[in-house]
């Protein structure tokens, strides 16, 4: 999770420049036509399966699906902050974020399906498993976290590039989006305490909500086939 790291103006400026001389490296260009190239194949890889769910299945299961590259100058933030170094390989190498994708789906199940489904496919490695629905995070934060490795093929190679797969039901990712902007207005906020308090107890109840929404969805399909 991004720190809210308090950086010194001066700090912020080497970053600023860091990323800056980076964004002009062929190679930084190149690692990031390949990461783009992987969201792309992850993103087929879950259009099919919502294709596949909703022709054999009548369902389906996502609602919407975000990608995202992390831009210059996070990455950069994030090397800064972990004390590593300022290169291509570095960041091939230790940052597993730089590209990202978010599928939200209606209800929790079909976030586990989608995520079994697109696991057993042979060409992805599981690399991590992070499960905040069964785990929550302790400000009430939900989702399913996946790092996955997935083939990308060029002129004369394969390569395995890493992506970070976010998976959530609609009602905790509108919980995750205003729980983010609270928490970039913390600084600013006389009462943010009461407020995490309060987010907490909304992830509570959504969570309870998103299970019975769930259950009234299986007794209502149960009926129908
Ligand atoms: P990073 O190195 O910061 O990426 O940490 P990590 O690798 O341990 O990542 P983790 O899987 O814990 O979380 C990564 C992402 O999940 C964040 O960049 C956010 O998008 C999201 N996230 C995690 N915790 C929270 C939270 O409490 N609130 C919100 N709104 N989002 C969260
Ligand atoms: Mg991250």
């Amino acid at each position: 999770m991004q720190t809210l790291t308090k950086y010194e103006p001066q700090e912020l400026q080497q970053i600023d420049s860091i990323a800056k001389m980076i964004l002009q490296e062929n190679k930084f260009k190149t690692l990031m036509s390949y990461y783009r190239g992987a969201l792309m194949e992850i993103e087929t890889k879950f259009k099919v399966l919502n294709e596949f769910l909703s022709a054999t299945q009548d369902r389906n299961p996502i609602e919407t699906v975000k990608s995202r590259i992390k831009t210059p100058k996070s990455i950069i933030e994030k090397l800064w902050r972990k004390e590593l170094p300022f290169t291509v390989e570095s960041i091939e190498k230790n940052i597993r974020d730089v590209a990202g994708i978010r599928v939200i789906c209606g209800f929790p199940e079909d976030v586990y399906l989608l995520a079994e489904y697109l696991l057993k496919q042979d060409d992805i490695t599981l690399v991590r498993v992070k499960d905040y629905i069964k785990n929550p995070k302790s400000t009430g934060y939900r989702s399913l976290h996946l790092i996955v490795q997935v083939p990308i093929f060029l002129a004369n190679e394969k390569r395995m590039m890493n992506v970070e797969i976010q998976l959530r039901t609609i009602a905790m990712d509108f919980w995750a989006s205003l729980e983010h902007k609270m928490r970039y207005k913390k600084e600013d906020l006389k009462n943010a305490e009461e407020i995490a308090e309060e987010l907490k107890i909304c992830a509570s109840e959504i969570s309870k909500l998103d299970i019975m929404m769930q259950n009234i969805r299986n007794r209502i399909e149960d009926k129908k086939y």
